[in-house]
């Protein structure tokens, strides 16, 4: 868990599409609300969040583009997040819960698709710089990870898949170990969840995650 400036708490949920992270995310928010009943949950998504997010969602889930194009859209809804949804709800106080984030360009534009690391970072340093030279990141990064082959069984068991979902095993495999690398270089604001668990297991790790709020 990180420290920020802010007086919220940021917390974002990721791993590859499958990986059974949004059966787990409402149940978490309830399970803050409770305990912390004096504090605003605000749950929201990626790409998405505001209302230019969610058309920028539906043009990016489902129409091919060119990988630079996608990079910027994706950082572009992005940034229209962190200013009108993220920021000023941590600066209020409020804890926020993000369906994705930053770490997913990573994993799924970087190490699935390729797109330089250098261009990420550059666009991770414009969308979430701060005055003060630091970068506005989740306190608490929630991975679910588990092996592609895994993913894509339970993905093909319940639902058609979205433009990224439909692509090969190889992609996934890359998507996570992204995510994996990312976790590795910023151990303290990642919690990796073993997915492969059981849906109880990983409820009980949930709630025993000590997050303290300021
Ligand atoms: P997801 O969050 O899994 O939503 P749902 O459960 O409704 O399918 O889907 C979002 C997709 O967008 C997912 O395949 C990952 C992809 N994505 C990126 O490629 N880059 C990004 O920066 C983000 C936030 C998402």
């Amino acid at each position: 868990m990180k420290n920020t400036p802010f007086p919220g708490y940021f917390i974002s949920f990721e791993g590859i599409d499958g990986a059974g992270k949004s059966t787990h995310i409402a149940a978490f928010a309830d399970h803050l609300k409770e305990s912390y009943p004096d504090r605003e949950v605000v749950m929201t998504r990626e790409p998405g969040g505001t209302k230019l997010g969610e058309s920028l969602r539906d043009l990016l889930l489902n129409e091919p583009m060119n990988l630079e194009t996608e990079a910027l859209l994706m950082f572009g809804a992005r940034r229209e997040h962190v200013a009108q949804i993220i920021e000023p709800a941590l600066l209020a106080g409020k804890i926020v819960i993000s369906d994705r984030f930053t770490d997913a360009s990573f994993a799924y534009q970087g190490g699935g698709r390729g797109l330089s690391l250098e261009k990420l970072n550059a666009l991770e340093k414009w969308v979430q710089g701060r005055a003060d030279g630091t970068l506005l990141q989740p306190n608490l990064t929630i991975l679910f990870d588990l092996p592609g082959s895994v993913a894509q069984d339970r993905r093909s068991q319940v639902r058609s898949p979205d433009k990224f979902e439909q692509l090969d095993l190889h992609f996934f495999e890359k998507v996570r170990q992204e995510y994996l690398r990312r976790a590795k270089s910023d151990p303290d604001r990642f919690h990796i969840v073993d997915a492969t668990q059981s849906k109880d297991a990983i409820w009980a790790g949930l709630k025993s995650l000590n997050i303290i709020l300021k």
